[in-house]
């Protein structure tokens, strides 16, 4: 399984769900491939948002070796699935695709939780480090219901 993580800046959201599932699947003895890219291209070359890491480091999470990327045309055909933390999210990654969209390929992440509710992941770039703490425990959730999920249906 070849994961991919999206939000708009690659700073914030996404770093985590790379670093809380990259962490899940291990524990899971799952040999997932898992990335995270960004929509814009503001940081590209950056470490994640300092309180990104620190509420990660919080739950035993180092992310602080994670790269800023930006989401490119090529990323819907090397990853199986594509994990977006709202609705603006999929329609960037939708528009920047072009040909290469695959509608199956693309989902909100909090729908493994909420199936067909379209409930997004917040963004906290504005927040308090308690706003970080919420996204943290969203994904976390988000990202445990998909692991169950996958050992079931493979059980
Ligand atoms: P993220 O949050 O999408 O969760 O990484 C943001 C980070 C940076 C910006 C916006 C959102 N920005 O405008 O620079």
């Amino acid at each position: 399984m070849r994961l991919l993580m999206v939000c708009l800046g690659n700073i914030c959201r996404s770093p985590l769900a790379e670093g809380i599932m990259k962490n899940r699947a291990a524990a899971a003895g799952l040999d997932w491939e898992i990335d995270s890219a960004g929509t814009g291209g503001y940081h590209i070359g950056e470490a994640p948002h300092v309180l990104s890491q620190k509420v990660a480091m919080c739950n035993g999470i180092d992310i602080s070796a994670q790269q800023c990327r930006q989401f490119r045309k090529e990323d819907i055909d090397r990853f199986d699935r594509i994990l977006v933390m709202d609705l603006d999210n999929y329609l960037e990654v939708k528009r920047i695709s072009g040909n290469n969209w695959a509608e199956d390929k693309v989902s909100l992440l909090l729908d493994t939780l909420y199936p067909g509710e379209k409930k997004e992941v917040p963004d906290p770039w504005y927040g308090t480090e308690k706003d970080y703490h919420l996204v943290f425990d969203m994904i976390d959730r988000a990202c445990g219901k998909l692991i169950d999920t996958h050992l079931k249906r493979v059980s």
